[in-house]
């Protein structure tokens, strides 16, 4: 195998070959992950509701994020790492922002960061690329913006607000991101998108016409089980078997079944 860069993503998106994405927050499901062929491993900041349990993905840290990707890497042997900047580690100005990307490229080891938003966040991704860092886009729905959203439903209905979509992709490409993804929004406008630009647009909830497709890991594999949107597939229903597994250690646990003369010293 060869190690996945985000040159080979481009090429993907240029001979049509969809992109593969998965988050993973940690080494033993990075190391399936990687293993079983994802071109793409995000180390989303949805390790805030996934890993932590909280509402929304503002109060994950920088350093907590560090922590989550630094076990990531340790996993992989082909897999692109993009980690992304987590809400307050890059809004209050471009310095602060390369200051950030520069601690996850050296204290993780991932290989690209991401960051929500369109012109207001231009002038940090140029600085952050200058750096030689490559950054990854984010548009649609931005989870840390939902106090300014209030809900979680799908974006760019409207044709204001897709222009501005529209035109902040553009800009992102011209800034010199490698790829950007597209988060909740119309089908038709995510392929529009897509048409629009040369690098790859990565969808979650965004429709089949976009470069490739993202989940969040603990989703697909059914761990999680309230969270019901349209857009995603269970690929397993990892809550029932593993609480049925863990029903069945504590019958044979009680029921002195387990362990047995075999499975001792
Ligand atoms: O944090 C995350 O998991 C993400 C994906 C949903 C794209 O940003
Ligand atoms: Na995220």
């Amino acid at each position: 195998y060869k190690r996945i860069t985000v040159k080979s993503l481009v090429d993907m998106k240029a001979r049509g070959e969809k992109i593969s994405m998965l988050t993973a927050y940690d080494y033993t499901m990075a190391k399936i992950v990687d293993g079983a062929g994802i071109d793409v491993i995000l180390v989303g900041d949805s390790a805030s509701n996934v890993m932590a349990g909280h509402e929304t993905t503002l109060p994950i840290t920088l350093d907590q994020m560090i922590y989550h990707a630094s076990s990531v890497v340790r996993a992989i042997d082909r897999s692109l790492v993009v980690v992304d900047l987590p809400f307050g580690s890059y809004q209050s100005d471009p310095k602060e922002a390369l200051r950030s990307a520069i601690r996850i490229m050296k204290e993780s080891g991932g290989h690209a960061v991401k960051m929500e938003g369109g012109k207001e966040v231009k002038d940090s991704i140029k600085r952050i690329l200058n750096a030689g860092i490559p950054v990854m886009g984010h548009l649609g729905l931005t989870p840390q913006s939902i106090y300014k959203f209030g809900t979680y439903t799908v974006r760019a209905k409207e044709e204001q607000e897709a222009q501005r979509l529209k035109e902040d992709a553009l800009m992102l490409e011209r800034a010199g991101c490698f790829g950007i993804v597209l988060e909740k929004i119309p089908a038709a406008l995510a392929k529009e998108v897509a048409e629009s630009v040369s690098i790859p647009v990565i969808g979650i909830g965004a429709g089949a016409g976009v470069d490739g497709q993202v989940l969040v890991l603990h989703d697909m594999l059914g761990m999680t089980h309230e969270f019901n949107p349209r857009f995603l597939r269970r690929y397993m229903n990892l809550y029932e078997d593993m609480t049925n597994a863990i029903g069945q250690y504590v019958d044979d646990v009680k029921s002195k079944d387990f362990p047995n003369d075999e499975e001792q010293y």
